[in-house]
């Protein structure tokens, strides 16, 4: 069985080819990261126009690579949501397209879902049920995993995701976007108990969590610096900051695995690249015995190969759409969308 998948929910155009679920065939990325770092984020326009003239190179690519032809293909799998949607109409339109010219099911897939499934193409050992933290740069949840295609949300950030809160303390220390992977080159040389930084909870929700006060007091303290000329140490307040962002997921990660009994337990997203994420997530599996899966660095952001894999396991499960296929923004949540049926 071979997957064509296609993403452009941000500011990666991407394509790739998966053969029977999990084997890598050919995975391309054109990244428009660089453009976007003028400007301190995406533009979500600019995103859009470039996906318009990346896509079709991009998806070539992908075949060529390959060595397929789009009549070999069985399906073509497509971030639907959540995203940009100016981007994702960009990969929406075209995946419905190729669909129709080649006569191939088109297959919709929810990007977090395929985040997660980044994680099949190098273990193949693992298999739900297990539990996923995701951590991307709209999304921080913890996430049951039942089936390939059944999800149930545990917790959520009641307000940034953990990315967000990166990028944002990254630009007010003065780090180029995209700023999580600054942060974590930073901390590397910081001293990460020199800033004691909030631990914000939710009341009556302990699963869930909330960045946004651990990013306003990052905010503040390089404010008032700049206000009383006291020069902030960035690499120690990158390091504080990392540390405390690991220190919440870990331990958010560890309530949930104690209170459902899981004692599998994966990573998802870009925010799973971060060393220090990594290295608190292993020593807490290892305390509880836990086996921990994370994808590896080339897998944990945006790519079209885990939208190839999840899109294999929904086609195998019959979750095809037909050409009236819309992209939505948001507001389709994994736990009550299609992939739980
Ligand atoms: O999953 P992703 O590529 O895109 C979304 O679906 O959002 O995640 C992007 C996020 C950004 O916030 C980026 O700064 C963050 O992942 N990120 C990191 C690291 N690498 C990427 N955050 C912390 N440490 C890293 N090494
Ligand atoms: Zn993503």
């Amino acid at each position: 069985m071979l997957i064509l998948g296609i993403e452009s929910s941000c500011d990666e155009t991407a394509a790739s080819v998966v053969k029977d679920c999990t084997e890598l065939k050919s995975s391309v990325i054109a990244s428009q990261a660089l453009e976007h770092q003028k400007y301190g984020g995406v533009v979500p326009e600019l995103a859009s126009r470039r996906h318009c003239e990346n896509i079709l190179s991009t998806v070539q690519q992908a075949l060529d690579e390959a060595e397929v032809t789009a009549d070999m293909l069985d399906g073509i799998a497509v971030t639907y949501t959540p995203g940009l949607i100016g981007a994702l109409l960009v990969g929406v339109n075209f995946a419905k397209g190729m669909a129709f010219a080649a006569g191939k099911p088109l297959i919709p897939v929810h990007h977090i879902t395929g985040h997660i499934a980044a994680n099949y193409l190098v273990h193949p050992e693992l298999k739900p049920p297990y539990l996923c933290l995701v951590v991307s740069g709209g999304h921080t949840m913890l996430v049951e995993v039942i089936k390939y295609t059944e999800f149930k949300i545990l917790g959520t950030t009641r307000d940034d995701a953990a990315g967000e809160c990166f990028d944002k303390c990254a630009r007010v220390l003065g780090y180029p976007y995209p700023g999580g992977v600054q942060i974590d080159k930073a901390a590397q040389t910081g001293d990460a108990k020199k800033y004691r930084l909030p631990r914000p909870r939710v009341a009556g929700s302990e699963l869930d969590c909330s960045f946004s006060g651990l990013k306003t007091a990052v905010i503040n303290t390089v404010h008032h610096a700049g206000q009383t000329g006291e020069i902030i140490d960035a690499p120690s307040m990158a390091a504080s900051l990392q540390k405390t962002v690991s220190e919440i997921l870990t331990e958010k990660t560890e309530l949930a695995a104690q209170r459902t009994g899981y004692t599998t337990i994966a990573m998802a997203g870009g925010v799973s690249a971060n060393s220090g994420l990594r290295a608190a997530m292993q020593k807490m599996c290892d305390k509880n015995g836990y086996q921990l899966y994370m994808p590896p660095l080339s897998l944990c952001g945006d790519n079209a190969a885990m939208i190839a894999c999840q899109g294999s396991y929904n086609f195998l499960a019959g979750m095809t759409a037909d050409e009236s296929l819309n992209a939505y923004a948001s507001g389709t949540a994994i736990g009550e969308m299609k992939e739980t049926s």
